[in-house]
Parts: structure tokens; sequence; C-alpha cells
């Protein structure tokens, strides 16, 4: 079962900052997890929410803002155990700390209403520049929109589907829709990560992984019931 670090090492440093990403790599994570947006300049940045207000108290959003205006939010602030100034990270710099040791590394792209036109063809030309990056990269969303757009750009680009309010209930629907695009992974919440679910999913073909387990107790059951990875806060949840 992967571990994968979840906004990098998010449980012990700010997340997805270049603090958590090189903690990440000194705990010795090789699968990450990360999520993208765009900023109203057209840079690949790494950041959770669409704006900074649980990060920083700021309303302002991504799409609003240049790179120039946006990295001077200090996105630690919320950090109690270390709100020292961290700016949010363009794309490139968490490869560049992440890239070169990675196995796998998941890009989730927040797209909700195709905030960011023109993201796909950004990140999947980011990912080709990059020698032996995109073989080891997997696309995630949980706009559905976004996952056809990169479908219908590449066929040869990892997709994963990314549940949003599942229920056992609109598991097949959301297998159906996972199937539509191609997606090799299907990932979803610990709150419906039963056996049986689990199982309905696999016979599909899909590898699942389980956000975000940030107990040792929850990430031996995950393994016990053949999860394929879980996406962590805490890289070393196993040592725990
Ligand atoms: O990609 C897995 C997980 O990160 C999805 O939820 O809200 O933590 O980005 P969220
Ligand atoms: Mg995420």
């Amino acid at each position: 079962m992967k571990i994968i670090s979840h906004r990098g090492a998010s449980g012990y440093a700010p997340e997805n900052t270049v603090k958590s990403f090189k903690l990440a790599v000194e705990m010795g994570s090789k699968d990450f997890e990360f999520d993208v947006h765009q900023t109203k300049d057209g840079i690949l940045v790494v950041h959770h929410d669409y704006d900074f207000k649980p990060t920083a108290g700021r309303e302002a959003r991504i799409a609003d803002l240049s790179y120039a205006e946006l990295k001077k939010i200090n996105v630690a602030a919320h950090f109690k155990k270390d709100p020292a100034f961290q700016c949010v990270p363009r794309l490139e710099e968490v490869l560049d700390i992440i890239g070169p040791g990675a196995q796998w590394l998941n890009f989730e792209v927040k797209n909700d209403d195709n905030i960011y036109p023109g993201i796909e063809e950004k990140l999947l030309a980011f990912l080709k520049s990059k020698p032996g990056m995109l073989e080891k990269s997997l696309i995630s969303s949980f706009d559905h929109g976004t996952l056809k757009r990169f479908r219908e750009l590449s066929n040869e680009i990892r997709l994963g589907y990314l549940g949003h309010g599942l229920s056992t209930m609109l598991l097949l629907p959301a297998i159906k829709k996972a199937r539509a695009v191609r997606a090799v992974n299907f990932h979803m919440a610990l709150r419906i990560a039963f056996k049986l679910n689990v199982r309905k999913i696999k016979k599909y073909g899909f590898q699942v992984c389980i956000y975000t387990v940030n107990t040792k107790k929850d990430a031996l059951r995950m393994k016990e019931i053949g999860v394929d990875g879980i996406f962590t806060n805490y890289p070393d949840i196993m040592e725990k």
C-alpha cells in the first residue's frame, strides 16, 4: 500500500509549502499529492483552496492575483506550530524538490467550473517538458469536465477519478464516470472506505486510494481491506 504524503508532510509543517515538501522528502516520501491552481498571469501554483481564507485569513482568490501579488501572502499564518512566513510555491519549485526522488506524483487540479481556462494544456505541456515526469504522474480532479478535457488532449496521461460526496449508493454511477474518461485510479474519502466498496471498485480494474488517513489504526484497516494507497498528512504514519 502506497503511503502518499498529502500536501507535503502537512501534519508537521504548513500544507503545500516548500517547507512541507522538503520535510516529506527528508522523511522518505516517494509518493506525493498536492493541489494545483493557476494565477491571473498564468503561473501554475500549489495551494489547497481557491482563496487564502483558511491559510492566511485573506479573502483574495488565486484567480484574481498575479504571482507577484500572491507571493507576498503568508500561507503558514494558520499553522500555529510554525507560522513563520512561507509563500505559495510555484508548481515548478515543488517539482524541483520532490520530483527527482519521486515514484508517483498526483497532481490534483482544482478547476471547478473551469475557473482556470487552459490549465489542462498548460499542465500537460509542463509535464512533457520534464524528462521522465509524465510516466510517474497521475492527474486527478473533483471536476469531471477537467478530467474530460485532459483525456481529450492526451491518450497517454494517467487520470484519477476523485469522488466527491460519494455514498455506497452513488458508487456505480461514479465508476461509470471514471470509466468514461479511462481513469486508472479511483480516489475516495475514508468515510466510505469499506471492504465491499473497495472490492467493487477494484473489480473494474481501478487502483483505489483513500483520503485522508491520519491514524495508524485507520491506515492498518485500509491495508487490511486491500486499498492501494492512502493520502496522509503524516508520512511516518506506520511508524507511529
Ligand atoms: O487528492 C486527495 C485529496 O487531497 C482530495 O481532497 O480537499 O484534500 O484536496 P482535498
Ligand atoms: Mg488534494
